[in-house]
């Protein structure tokens, strides 16, 4: 008997939001596109629809550069009126649809796209699903000169930052990844994170949840909507 890899299910999510997007776009729709692996199937089969929408913008140069391989027009986010639906990953999410993101050192840019969408599509293998976030280290985005001053304010939230040594974002700045959090209110913490001079986001998305959770199980492709 085999079992179903996390791979697996991460490219169940990826189809089923391409079918669930598919009916919703016309000729000039806009698809806002996330980083990491799942949103990597998601190019993919997103891919065999070109065609029956204008094109995309991506959440970071990684994504941008697939998108282009399979022929995908990506344009600035400037230059458009606006993103019909927004499909991307993460890295924990609850049952309020609420996020942590930034594994793949994107938030930033995730978060704008995000912002800009009409319907934030969340897809997420059954190990991203969590009754209350923080178990993953929460990514926060800062500008390299306020590394160490945005790490003491985080620890006196009551986390421990951690460096991410060797990783520049697309926006030139680094990350800090803040273990041991128990994030009892998602909306309240993200605000006063990127309240903390220094910091240019981080990876918490409440107060701009996710509208449609496609997780991937065992047991098939689950959809939750935001209540
Ligand atoms: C990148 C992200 C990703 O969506 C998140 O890390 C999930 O990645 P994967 O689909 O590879 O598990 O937030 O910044």
């Amino acid at each position: 008997m085999t079992s179903t890899t996390q791979d697996q299910l991460k490219r169940a999510t990826a189809r089923a939001a391409v079918e669930t997007i598919a009916p919703k776009l016309e000729a000039d729709s806009i698809v806002g596109v996330g980083t990491g692996s799942t949103a990597n199937f998601f190019i993919d089969y997103l891919a065999e629809i070109k065609g029956r929408f204008d094109g995309t913008v991506a959440s970071s140069e990684a994504s941008a550069e697939r998108l282009k391989s399979h022929g995908i027009p990506v344009y600035d986010l400037n230059s458009v009126d606006g993103i019909r639906v927004y499909v991307d990953g993460a890295d924990e999410t609850n049952p309020a649809l609420q996020l942590i993101k930034g594994g793949g050192a994107a938030l930033t840019r995730e978060k704008i796209v995000a912002a800009c969408a009409e319907e934030f599509v969340c897809i997420a293998d059954e190990s991203k699903w969590v009754p209350v976030l923080g178990s993953f280290p929460l990514p926060v985005e800062v500008i390299p000169m306020a590394r160490s001053l945005v790490a003491r304010e985080l620890v006196k939230l009551g986390g421990d930052p951690v460096y991410r040594q060797g990783v520049v974002t697309d926006n030139g700045n680094v990350i800090l990844d803040v273990h041991n959090l128990e994030i009892m209110e998602p909306v309240a913490l993200e605000e006063a994170i990127n309240n903390i001079t220094g910091v240019v986001t981080n990876g918490i998305f409440a107060l701009r949840p996710a509208d449609l959770l496609l997780l991937g199980t065992a047991a098939g492709v689950k959809a939750f909507s935001a209540q």
